[in-house]
């Protein structure tokens, strides 16, 4: 399929879709602040709250449906945080007509739903991108970077083992929400059973959407930072407890074992690092609070041999913040044609991990 690209030297025409928590907290701000974007049209079910921020960003047209976002051809994008179910049906009318996609994560809720999102893309020709900020954050770039390096040399010996600690606390850093426009009007409904896979028992559809949710995100991390290739992906143990969240699971990434820890907590703060261990030296990066702006990622790197030496080097852009980073991403992509680094594509294989963790966590 031909890389249909827009013209470098205007904006990027962009509908919105669900003006939301996330929307309001961090797409709509960051698209508004950047100069290669205009946003053109927002759709949002609610029309209280829908006229409310359209005005407050002076987007200057809102509908009720992203169906008109498709019949305007002056859009050449939409970007889209509704529910994490609706949001993947909106993605594939989006995509089928030829609309490129700055999406939420996660992408689908089950494999059968991200086939259908992907097959509407490659009909449609519109370009799908996954909102894995943490692909965007500078501290992970640089580990990224430095696996890669010590892998291609050779220099700190054998890759031995990964280990993401993702242990959930308030990821808001404290931001002020009084900025936030709300209404009164009920929220839309958030049906879920129909897109869920097709063996997962009713009772269990809450707590997997809840791991889903969120250890998406620690997966494909695990993922990136080892340039892992999906054909070589294999989830080995699944330990956790009866509330489907807390626990452990051991994954085999092409060749290295991968290990996800994952809680929801009652902390502060946002207890989430990294750890990638060869037989000389580790890199160590330390996640920052994912609304914290400017992230500040910590990225502690250790070499053995006669001159052991910690080094702690600043990961730059400084004062980056990863869904910023990821907002530009998606439109500097769109204008010069290069691959998203987080692709609709490539996301399916997060979707494909987690239902074969929630099978052998059910036993199923
Ligand atoms: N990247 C992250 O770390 C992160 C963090 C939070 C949420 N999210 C994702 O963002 C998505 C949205 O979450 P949220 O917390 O903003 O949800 P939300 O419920 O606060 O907002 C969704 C908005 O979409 C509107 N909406 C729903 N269906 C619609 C439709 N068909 N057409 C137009 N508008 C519609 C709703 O009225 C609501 O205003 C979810 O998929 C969630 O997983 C990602």
């Amino acid at each position: 399929m031909t890389m249909r690209t827009l013209d470098p030297d205007r904006p990027v025409r962009l509908g919105y879709v669900g003006c939301g928590f996330i929307a309001q907290h961090i797409h709509l701000p960051n698209f508004s602040g950047l100069r290669d974007c205009q946003l053109v049209a927002l759709a949002e079910l609610r029309p209280e709250l829908g006229r409310k921020v359209a005005e407050h960003y002076s987007i200057p047209t809102l509908v009720s449906s992203h169906q008109e976002l498709i019949d305007n051809p002056d859009i050449d994008a939409v970007a889209v945080s509704a529910d994490y179910v609706v949001q993947g049906e909106i993605a594939a009318d989006l995509l089928a007509a030829g609309k490129h996609v700055f999406m939420e994560k996660p992408m689908a809720v089950s494999m059968k739903q991200a086939q259908v999102i992907l097959a509407a893309a490659e009909r449609g020709g519109g370009r799908l991108m996954i909102c894995y900020m943490k692909r965007y954050d500078p501290g992970n770039i640089l580990t990224r970077d430095t696996v890669r390096k010590w892998r291609q040399s050779g220099e700190k010996g054998r890759l031995l083992y990964l280990r993401n600690h993702g242990f959930t606390g308030n990821w808001t850093a404290g931001r002020d929400t009084s900025s936030i426009i709300s209404t009164t009007e009920p929220m839309p409904p958030k049906p879920r059973d129909h897109a869920a896979p097709d063996w997962l028992p009713a009772e269990a559809i809450s707590s997997y959407i809840g791991y889903l949710q969120q250890y998406t995100h620690n997966i494909n991390l695990a993922r990136f930072v080892l340039d892992a290739s999906a054909d070589k992906l294999k989830v080995k143990t699944v330990d956790l407890d009866s509330d489907g969240m807390t626990g452990v699971v051991i994954f085999d990434m092409d060749g290295t074992r991968v290990v996800v820890e994952s809680a929801q907590t009652k902390f502060h703060g946002w207890d989430e690092h990294t750890q990638i261990y060869f037989e000389r030296g580790w890199v160590h990066a330390y996640s920052p609070v994912l609304f914290a702006n400017p992230g500040q990622p910590k990225v502690e790197i250790y070499e053995g041999g006669d001159n052991p030496s910690y080094s702690y080097p600043i990961p730059t852009p400084i004062a980056a913040w990863h869904f910023r980073e990821e907002a530009q991403h998606f439109l500097d992509a769109l204008r010069s044609g290069e691959p998203f680094h987080s692709p609709g594509t490539d996301a399916l294989t997060d979707v494909t991990l987690l239902e074969t963790i929630y099978r052998k966590h059910l036993g199923l």
